[in-house]
């Protein structure tokens, strides 16, 4: 049974609490996206599901239950059969936190897969379709300089890319020179090529 006092004080301390956050206007409301944005950081479990201490990146196994953010079909005219698909995930969390803020929070990963495409003339046209997974690249938003001694993180990100064979070892050595050089005209974007995920734009 709740007392009337009880409700009472709570009503009085509901009130204040109220009129407290309503005359601290920005405090409160950075407080509350602080709170949003560590709670919705925990609720990514980057850095306890797919990243160890050491900051080893694997490729997370449920990627492709998240956002999909986006298609790349690579047309390799000079060789035909030789294009391939890229198809872009991100965390659900990270897509609407880049929706308000244009930013990746930390924790946001980046799966990149890369798949063999199949062309064929269907009742639409001249058509391409993803066939198998030939490999992934994957990229971990760090905002805080966690692994600074490691040579795949670096700039912000973790980067790495995983073969098939195995979805935990990575086969890069140094982001700087495995990654970065072509993520150059991007740079001004946080190194990501954002043109092409429309939720983002
Ligand atoms: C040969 C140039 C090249 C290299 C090397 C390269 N990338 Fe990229 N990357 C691109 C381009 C271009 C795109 C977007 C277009 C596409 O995929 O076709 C992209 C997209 C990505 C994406 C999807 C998100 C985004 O940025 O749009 C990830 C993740 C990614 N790269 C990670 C990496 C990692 C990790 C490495 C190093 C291990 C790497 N890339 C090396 C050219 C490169």
């Amino acid at each position: 049974m709740i007392k009337a006092s009880n409700l009472t004080l709570a009503i009085v301390l509901l009130s204040l609490a109220c009129c407290t956050n309503s005359t601290t206007d920005s405090p409160s409301e950075s407080l509350v996206s602080s709170v949003s944005q560590s709670s919705a950081n925990e609720e990514l479990q980057t850095f306890t599901k797919y990243v160890d201490e050491s900051g080893n990146i694997r490729v997370p196994a449920d990627y492709r239950d998240w956002v999909h953010l986006g298609t790349w079909s690579l047309a390799n005219n000079n060789e035909p059969g030789a294009g391939g698909i890229h198809v872009v995930y991100t965390q659900k969390g990270v897509a609407e936190h880049y929706e308000k803020t244009g930013e990746f929070m930390d924790g946001a990963i980046l799966v990149k897969e890369l798949l063999g495409a199949q062309t064929e003339s269907l009742s639409t046209g001249i058509a391409s379709s993803a066939k198998d997974v030939s490999g992934y690249f994957v990229m971990v938003k760090d905002t805080k300089g966690r692994f600074a001694d490691n040579p795949l993180w670096g700039d912000g990100w973790g980067w790495a890319y995983f073969e098939v064979a195995d979805l935990i070892k990575t086969t890069s050595t140094n982001f700087k020179t495995d990654c970065l050089g072509c993520h150059v005209p991007v740079k001004e974007n946080d190194w990501v090529f954002v043109q092409g995920y429309p939720r983002l734009n």
